[in-house]
């Protein structure tokens, strides 16, 4: 009788920038990369672990893996191109080569310090840390209490940081019914408490150049679009015309509109915010644009602009369809969906 054969068993090496051997290590039968190498002590970035934050991204130098989830919707052209894969999502097939996730995987502890309200829901969740870490606006990190009683989680850092680090770093937080950490992050029993953060990552970043940028937040993805903008003023990328489109549920949750009506008093350009209210009650006295957010996208204020989105991920995937429809420049359009470990929820 002939049977399958038996998936092999098979070896990964690890190199790191510049192609050096980091180490090597044998994968079981059908086991993720990642899963291998945190098995085999190595500190690899990862947060959601299902294939929703890009955090475990890796390059594939050779071999073939088998990908359980479609990486279109996280990576980037370039990074397809350049055969990226999702540590967590790939089983190797052959013998591979692995270049190491392009991020900082050092552990930084530090301390809960404040919780400031935007929102009924959004928190700006201050940490003051042992020491600065780097980021380029529009990055994440993982964060978890440093106990580790309760899994880590990315945010995204909500300001810019200064060329030399920073240790006093902050996010917007929405508290979701449920939610583990986010509950724990808002909560003000826990100021005080030591928390850990790792793994900065992420590619929704501003791309240098002159054309006019459009950006579309849902709910906390304001906070690496803050971040964002505030880089841009400081980098002198402010004579760029800018389109944020902000999208919430009701007047209640729009939150930040005087700190970036204060933004786009500095800015060079044109900088115009449009809030877009999804369920704001008809009879409310709310004389702005109402619906979903990608019903607010136009060829007048997204055609032709360098793109960026960050919230949930059914905003991020709507967005998208309408940019594409208005054959936005390829490779201009840079998002980072707040998936939570089912994909299936509405983060922001
Ligand atoms: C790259 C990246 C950046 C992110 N940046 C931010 C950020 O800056 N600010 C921010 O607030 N969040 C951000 N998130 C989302 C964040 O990582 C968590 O997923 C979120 O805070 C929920 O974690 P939790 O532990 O509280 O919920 P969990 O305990 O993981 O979830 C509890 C339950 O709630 C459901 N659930 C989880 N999230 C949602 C949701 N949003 N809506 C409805 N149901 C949900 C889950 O499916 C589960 O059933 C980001 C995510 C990614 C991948
Ligand atoms: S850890 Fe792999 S995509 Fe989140």
């Amino acid at each position: 009788m002939f049977g399958f054969p038996k998936a092999k068993p098979q070896q990964v090496t690890l190199v790191n920038d510049a192609g050096e051997t980091v180490t090597t290590f044998t994968l079981e039968p059908k086991e993720t990369l990642l899963n291998g190498a945190l098995r085999n002590g190595v500190d690899f970035p990862y947060s959601c672990k299902v294939g929703g934050c890009a955090s475990c991204k890796c390059q594939l130098v050779e071999g073939k893996v088998k990908e359980l989830t479609d990486k279109s919707y996280l990576l980037s052209a370039e990074e397809l191109q350049e055969n990226y894969i999702l540590g967590c999502q790939s089983i190797p097939k052959s013998e591979v080569v692995v270049r190491m996730p392009d991020a900082s995987s050092a552990t930084v502890p530090g301390t809960l310090t404040s919780i400031h309200w935007l929102t009924h829901d959004i928190a700006e969740v201050h940490l003051k840390l042992d020491s600065s870490v780097t980021y380029r606006p529009g990055q994440y990190a993982s964060v978890a209490p440093a106990d580790q009683s309760l899994p880590a989680r990315c945010y995204s850092f909500a300001h810019a940081v200064d060329d030399g680090g920073d240790s006093a770093v902050s996010f917007f937080v929405r508290k979701i019914p449920g939610g583990k950490l986010s509950h724990w992050l808002t909560d003000s029993d826990n100021l005080g408490k030591a928390i850990t953060l790792s793994a900065v990552a992420g590619d929704c970043t501003l791309r240098e150049g002159t054309a006019a940028i459009v950006c579309l937040a849902g709910g906390s993805g304001l906070s690496p679009i803050v971040a964002i903008l505030e880089g841009a003023l400081k980098s002198g990328q402010d004579t760029r015309p800018v389109q944020l489109l902000f999208g919430a549920r009701g007047q209640e949750d729009l939150y930040y509109l005087n700190e970036l009506n204060a933004l786009g008093e500095k800015w060079r350009a044109d900088f115009t915010i449009t809030p877009v209210l999804s369920d704001e009650p008809q009879d409310s006295d709310w004389q702005g644009k109402r619906g979903w957010l990608a019903d607010a996208i136009t060829a007048d204020n997204a055609a032709g602009h360098q793109a960026y989105l960050c919230g949930p991920p059914v905003m991020i995937d709507t967005c998208m369809e309408k940019l594409k429809g208005l054959s936005s420049a390829p490779g201009q359009i840079f998002f980072d969906r707040f998936s939570d470990q089912s994909e299936g929820g509405s983060a922001g």
